[in-house]
């Protein structure tokens, strides 16, 4: 009797992450064609050609749904991977979407930052910053959770700084704000959950391999 072969599963970060990601995918060859319609306000596409699934989540879900085998592989920023701290297997640097974590505001901020001072950091990011002031820095700070915009926090007085991603550097020069430290280097990821590693480990070892060659 046929061996029924299994779907694998994507968990895609909904918007360009996606977008990149299947173009990717189709330098090897693994294209979705029911995606291609960006009107449309589906959800889940399948390729039943390859018994491949993709689904779009908001990207700070994309390691949930890894975690508990909802999705066997995903794809989302290093960002969200720290920040969601998830039980999963990081298994490629995809090496688009490329930016930083960085410390930022007003270039008086800086000496806060030399003198471990309490101070207030507003940002999306509170995990990413808790472990950056208390473990790498040992400051103890304030940490205030925003959910966007953060770079008004520093101008409005809310915060001293912000921690925050830095792409092209033009949010912080258009609002008078500098990076005053770097945390950590920021791209998008390959993620897989730990089962399906083992189980379905020679089509994602495939994949993997495939998509090495491309980058
Ligand atoms: C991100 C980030 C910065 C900006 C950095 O915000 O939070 O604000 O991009 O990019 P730049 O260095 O190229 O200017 P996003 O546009 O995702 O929106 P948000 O403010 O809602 O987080």
């Amino acid at each position: 009797m046929e061996r029924s072969v299994n779907y694998l599963t994507f968990a895609l970060g909904k918007g360009r992450l996606a977008n990149k990601t299947m173009e990717l995918l189709e330098e090897i060859g693994i294209s979705c064609e029911e995606m291609r319609d960006k009107e449309s306000r589906k959800l889940i596409f399948v390729n039943e050609d390859l018994k491949l699934r993709f689904f779009l989540a908001k990207g700070p879900d994309v390691p949930t749904y890894v975690e508990y085998g909802a999705a066997d592989i995903g794809v989302v920023g290093k960002d969200t991977i720290l920040e969601e701290d998830r039980r999963n297997y990081e298994v490629l640097d995809l090496k688009f979407g490329k930016c930083k974590m960085c410390v930022c505001g007003p270039k008086e901020a800086g000496d806060l930052l030399l003198h471990h001072e309490m101070i207030r950091v507003a940002t999306k990011y509170p995990h990413i910053a808790k472990d950056y002031f208390y473990n790498r820095k040992q400051q103890t700070v304030d940490i205030i959770k925003l959910n966007g915009s953060i770079e008004l926090a520093p101008i409005v007085g809310l915060s001293d700084v912000i921690v925050d991603i830095v792409e092209t550097g033009s949010t912080l020069r258009e609002n008078g704000l500098v990076v005053l430290e770097e945390i950590c280097d920021l791209s998008a990821r390959m993620i897989v959950n730990q089962v399906s590693m083992r189980m379905e480990s020679e089509r994602i070892n495939q994949l993997i391999k495939d998509l090495k060659e491309r980058l």
